[in-house]
């Protein structure tokens, strides 16, 4: 069965102290409704993941270090091994301090930093050689979409991503469906947009690799989703969780979205 996931991606936010706040808040939450995340057969209970700025992932890792719900992850990663590349961060390094994902190919990435699908791929080898999930972000700019072309921009981003995986490296990936026009704009895909774009998303990966990765496979909505519209995003069975930017920097909205993960399982 496929892994229910809410990830919070904090983007370049937040000061020491914040992010402290942020990560007390969200624990003490976790904590105080330990019943709500009580694993059991047939459990529905999210795995929540938090990436935040690279500075902060030891301490956040230490924070959550005894709770089996939170994981941590990086929101980026070099596409080299290791060497003369200042201000870089390495997937090894991510994978040594002690994370467990990397988001990979963000449309923030791919617009703002000319991130192509060449060097996307190579940080996606990088992320599993060094046993991390990868998150890897696919979705459509606005005049995609208004042109019809969204579901082949998104079959071409997850042919170059993922799709010349062998299998048993592309049944470790995440995917995260986030429309670029949707990412922090207030405008959320309504949920029959993010329910045939996450079919689409499947049906794509069943034709590659068969039933069994599709199922196992969870695909994420990402773009302006939030405590208000996730109970309608999550009830679509091809919207496994959430990968959310501004509302995971509010413990109440970012637990909210936890729990309507949890109800809609
Ligand atoms: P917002 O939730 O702020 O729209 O951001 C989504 C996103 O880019 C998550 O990676």
């Amino acid at each position: 069965m496929r892994k229910k996931i809410v990830a919070g991606n904090w983007k370049m936010n937040l000061s020491l102290e914040e992010a402290k706040t942020l990560g007390d808040g969200l624990k003490a939450e976790m904590d105080q409704n330990k019943e709500l995340f009580v694993d059991g057969a047939g459990s529905n209970t999210p795995e929540v993941v938090i990436f935040p700025p690279y500075v902060y992932l030891t301490g956040m890792i230490d924070l959550f270090k005894h709770h089996d719900g939170v994981s941590v992850g990086a929101q980026n990663c070099h596409h080299e091994e290791s060497g003369a590349f200042t201000g870089e961060v390495a997937a090894s390094m991510i994978r040594s301090v002690g994370a467990s994902h990397v988001i990979i190919g963000h449309s923030e990435r791919r617009s703002q930093f000319g991130e192509g699908d060449k060097l996307l791929a190579e940080k996606l080898k990088l992320a599993l050689k060094n046993d991390l999930t990868p998150v890897y972000c696919c979705g459509e700019q606005l005049p995609e979409r208004e042109a019809g072309q969204h579901f082949q921009v998104v079959a071409d981003q997850l042919e170059q991503g993922v799709l010349w995986m062998e299998k048993d490296q592309a049944e470790r990936v995440v995917i995260a469906y986030e429309p670029v026009w949707a990412i922090g704009t207030g405008k959320t895909a309504s949920p029959d947009q993010a329910q045939e774009m996450h079919a689409h998303i499947r049906k794509l990966i069943r034709d590659s690799y068969g039933e069994q990765v599709a199922e196992n496979i969870s695909i994420l909505y990402g773009g302006s989703c939030n405590a208000k519209n996730a109970g309608e995003l999550f009830a679509n069975p091809d919207v496994d969780g959430g990968l959310i930017g501004g509302a995971s920097l509010k413990v109440e909205d970012f637990f909210t979205i936890i729990k309507r993960r949890k109800e809609n399982g």
